[in-house]
């Protein structure tokens, strides 16, 4: 893997040395694939799942045992497009031989009515599937499983944005998937998913074809004693310095999410040698101002009293009573009825979420934005 120019990403995982801590969660993640269990890993957006999972299939594939691929689901809105993402993947891993596309893959890609073009901007294959395949998702999914099973080595899978299916219009998609990966029981699969709630009901509400399948895993924010040492660390090896105070202080202001920490420890470490807590304010303010545009759109898409409520509680994190009398008043919100609605809303969309009994604005970098306003 290339050496990034700032140690601080904020989009891959370019390998160990630029991934903090997670050490745990690794060996818990390892010991439910060794020991044949699914995996549902989930958390809110941008902890660092998905980086996690990259992180554990380069350990995995190092190890020489096992065989990995991984999935996003997040662009899709069908099965057939959740098929096409399955065998692209397929493809990407086993398809490219040095004399052209595998011979067993063609025949596979051939079975399920799938043709691979390229895209004549990038050059790069892309997997179509024929017309009137939704009407046997099962058969294409099971022969895709079985050139899985046929495989040598152990095969684990990880579908990342799982939550995707609900929103199929096909209704049977859980079961779909479900019967899927009981047809393949030597392969691990890790689901992931950003929305939680959803995440949740899939595996634990007792009719969904899920229930009960796999172990659910939620990750939790590094801690910050890691992020210290992490942060600490590739400020000293460029011979740059940056107190634990002002760690302290970027971790809380982004609530230990992952996402923003790097954002802001990537800011930092561009711009300054000696970083003091003046510096880590005005990068503070660079990433909010940069954001504006977006943050102001919320406005536009939500009702006057869900924007009101959603304002006020970004102001007053964490808030533990949102129908309480003295908030409702200190920020002029009306009736309790009202505002019980618009917070359903709120959660409906998960732009508000209720972590640990405290109500929240699901984005930190939103929440300290609006908080300001
Ligand atoms: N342990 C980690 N150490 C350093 N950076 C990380 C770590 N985990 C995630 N990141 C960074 O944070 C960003 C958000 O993580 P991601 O895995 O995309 O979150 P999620 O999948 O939970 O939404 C990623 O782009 C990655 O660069
Ligand atoms: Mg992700």
């Amino acid at each position: 893997m290339k050496v990034p120019f700032n140690p601080f990403l904020i989009n891959t995982f370019q390998g160990k040395d630029y991934f903090c801590d997670r050490e745990n969660d690794l060996k818990i993640l390892i010991s439910h694939v060794e020991n044949d269990r699914n995996v549902v890993l989930y958390a809110w957006r941008r902890l660092g799942k998905s980086a996690l999972i990259h992180r554990l299939f380069d350990e995995l594939e190092t190890s020489k045992d096992y065989e990995t691929l991984y999935i996003d689901l997040l662009a899709t809105q069908n099965i057939d497009e959740a098929i096409q993402a399955i065998s692209s993947g397929i493809y990407e891993k086993y398809g490219k031989t040095s004399t052209g596309i595998s011979a067993g893959i063609q025949k596979l890609l051939a079975s399920i009515g799938a043709t691979i073009s390229f895209n004549p901007l990038s050059g790069t294959p892309e997997i179509t599937l024929g017309v009137n395949k939704s009407e046997q998702p099962g058969q294409s999914l099971k022969a895709l499983g079985d050139y899985l099973l046929s495989r040598k080595k152990r095969i684990v899978i990880a579908i990342d944005e799982f939550q995707q299916i609900n929103d199929y219009e096909a209704s049977n998609a859980e079961a779909v998937f479900r019967a899927w990966v009981q047809q393949i029981p030597e392969v691990r699969f890790i689901f992931s998913g950003s929305h939680r709630t959803l995440m949740e009901a899939m595996f634990t509400e007792k009719k969904r074809p899920f229930y009960q399948s796999s172990q659910l895993e939620s990750l939790q924010p590094i801690s910050l004693k890691a992020y210290t040492e992490f942060i600490t660390g590739h400020f000293q090896a460029a011979k740059k310095t940056i107190e634990p105070e002002s760690i302290e202080k970027i971790y809380s202001w982004s609530r230990g999410q992952t996402y923003t920490v790097q954002l802001v420890c990537n800011h930092l470490f561009a711009n300054y040698k000696k970083v003091t807590n003046l510096d880590v304010d005005t990068v503070f303010n660079q990433i909010l101002v940069q954001q504006q545009a977006i943050y102001a759109n919320f406005q536009k898409m939500l009702t006057r009293a869900q924007w009101n409520i959603f304002r006020a509680i970004a102001k007053e994190e964490p808030l533990q009573n949102p129908l309480g009398k003295d908030f409702l008043q200190k920020h002029n919100l009306g009736a309790a009825s009202t505002v019980s609605t618009a917070l359903k809303a709120l959660e409906k969309l998960e732009l508000v979420v209720k972590d640990a009994g405290n109500y929240l604005v699901h984005e930190v970098q939103l929440a300290r934005w609006m908080a300001r306003l």
